[in-house]
């Protein structure tokens, strides 16, 4: 077992283990809480169509320039930055924004994830009772958040190799295959074909702008960027490892257990004739009662939110590390000592966002908040905004202060990319993705997000 308490610096064992962390960061309630349910407000098939677009032109070239920045630099978002610019920049501010970020996004997403892991034991811990009394509850929301961050942690004292690696390479193909089993059931229901039909189906005649605005932030979102998780993995990676080729299969891999995710839902959703379009509840209300009325649901609903637990678990280990990195690299931290710090912390930064879904009204909706809640809050502002701030400067630094063709000559060690492509990557990394995450600001500015 690599040691936990000598400074030298791990690195991933395999290329393999690596596309499995990368990948098992990136897939996670994004793409089986989030992006179905944006489908399913986005009016289906126009906007799975748009998301790839976004996918394939924005998020994967950002992807490469995050990995690369990490790989160049061996070290935490903090780290990567002074890097480049020394200790004395303002752009520190920037990495420092980043590990915050992994922070607060870790608390509040080890809430939602200790509901996943909640309703796939309901029948055993809380039967009977509906997701609104369920959230309030909280002997049973605070139990679920510690075991949650408690797996989380576990993982990541383990280390790079033998916790977070070992543990994608598990948990990923269990995943899969239980996605496969849900599917299996979703597609033989009566009705599933209206279903399939209306996600694969594009009808472009709702797509509004919002819409599309929505798809390209969840198009970051869905591939953790925009806070230094992939400078973070990147890191990690061996100056032998070709970062677009394993780039790419992250994105292919995190694209196809999105649309998976939506292959288990519609079909379900449409054969028991309920309405796609419910937002955030989509996965935790409608979903168990469609379960509830088709045969073998209950296996199947065991299933799904085991499989949502499991995929929650895969990313908030890339969450918790960035900020264990940070301290480890910067502080001289052991990993024993940064994980039960900050993991400390954020079990109490965690606490307010489990107690903002009716359990302390002055927390949750119509309380200090006005009219949204604690969680609600932060995700808006640190999980959307934050990171696509995040991106903007983050995207900035490598294209015009780093430089692009640094950052591009970091992606040519280990790979063969023609100097076309990248060329065209280096426009893309200095000049369209800081546009396009600016509109993305503009957007939730001017409240249309
Ligand atoms: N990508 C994850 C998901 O889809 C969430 C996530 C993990 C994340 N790490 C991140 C999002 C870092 C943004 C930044 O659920």
């Amino acid at each position: 077992m690599a040691s936990l308490d000598t400074p030298a610096r791990e690195q991933w064992g395999s290329r393999l283990g690596f596309i499995l962390a990368a990948a098992g960061s990136a897939i996670g309630l994004g793409n089986i809480w989030r992006f179905p349910y944006l489908a399913g407000e986005g009016g289906g098939g126009a906007f799975v169509l748009v998301y790839l677009l976004c996918i394939i032109g924005i998020g994967m070239p950002y992807l490469f320039a995050e990995l690369s920045l990490g790989r160049n630099s061996q070290r935490n978002p903090v780290g990567a930055i002074e890097a480049i610019v020394g200790k004395r920049s303002l752009w520190l501010i920037v990495g420092g924004f980043c590990v915050l970020a992994g922070f607060v996004i870790l608390s509040y997403y080890s809430v939602i994830a200790g509901w996943a892991v909640g309703y796939a034991v309901k029948d055993v811990i809380a039967p009977g009772l509906g997701f609104g009394d369920f959230v309030a509850s909280p002997p049973l929301v605070i139990t679920l958040l510690a075991v949650f961050l408690g797996i989380t942690l576990l993982v990541v004292l383990g280390g790079v190799e033998q916790g977070i690696e070992r543990w994608s390479k598990i948990l990923l193909p269990i995943l899969l295959v239980l996605i496969l089993l849900v599917i299996f059931r979703a597609v033989t229901l009566e009705g599933a074909g209206e279903g399939i039909a209306f996600y694969l189906w594009p009808d472009f005649s709702g797509l509004t702008t919002e819409i599309i605005i929505a798809a390209l932030g969840q198009a970051f979102f869905t591939l953790s960027l925009g806070m230094g998780a992939m400078v973070t993995y990147g890191s990690y990676l061996s100056k032998k490892e070709n970062i677009a080729t394993s780039g790419i299969y992250v994105v292919v891999f995190n694209t196809v257990i999105a649309l998976m995710a939506g292959f288990m839902i519609f079909p379900s959703i449409f054969a028991m004739d309920m309405d796609p379009a419910t937002g955030p509840a989509l996965v935790f209300i409608v979903l168990p009662e469609v379960f509830s009325q088709m045969p073998l649901g209950g296996v199947v609903s065991v299933t799904f939110f085991v499989l949502l637990s499991i995929a929650a678990l895969t990313s908030s280990i890339s969450l918790l590390e960035v900020v264990v990195s940070y301290f480890v690299d910067e502080r001289s931290w052991s990993r024993k000592k940064s994980v039960a710090i900050i993991g400390g912390l954020v079990f109490v930064m965690a606490i307010p966002s489990a107690l903002s879904q009716g359990a302390v009204a002055s927390l949750s909706e119509g309380g200090i908040f006005g009219d949204t809640d604690f969680l609600s809050f932060m995700d808006y502002y640190v999980g959307s905004v934050g990171l696509a701030l995040g991106a903007f400067f983050l995207s900035i630094f490598i294209g015009w202060v780093w430089g692009a063709d640094e950052a591009a000559q970091e992606i040519m060690q280990g790979s063969n990319l023609s100097a076309r492509v990248l060329s065209v990557w280096m426009f893309v990394i200095r000049y369209i993705i800081p546009l396009v995450v600016l509109i993305i600001i503009a957007g939730y500015v001017t409240g249309t997000l």
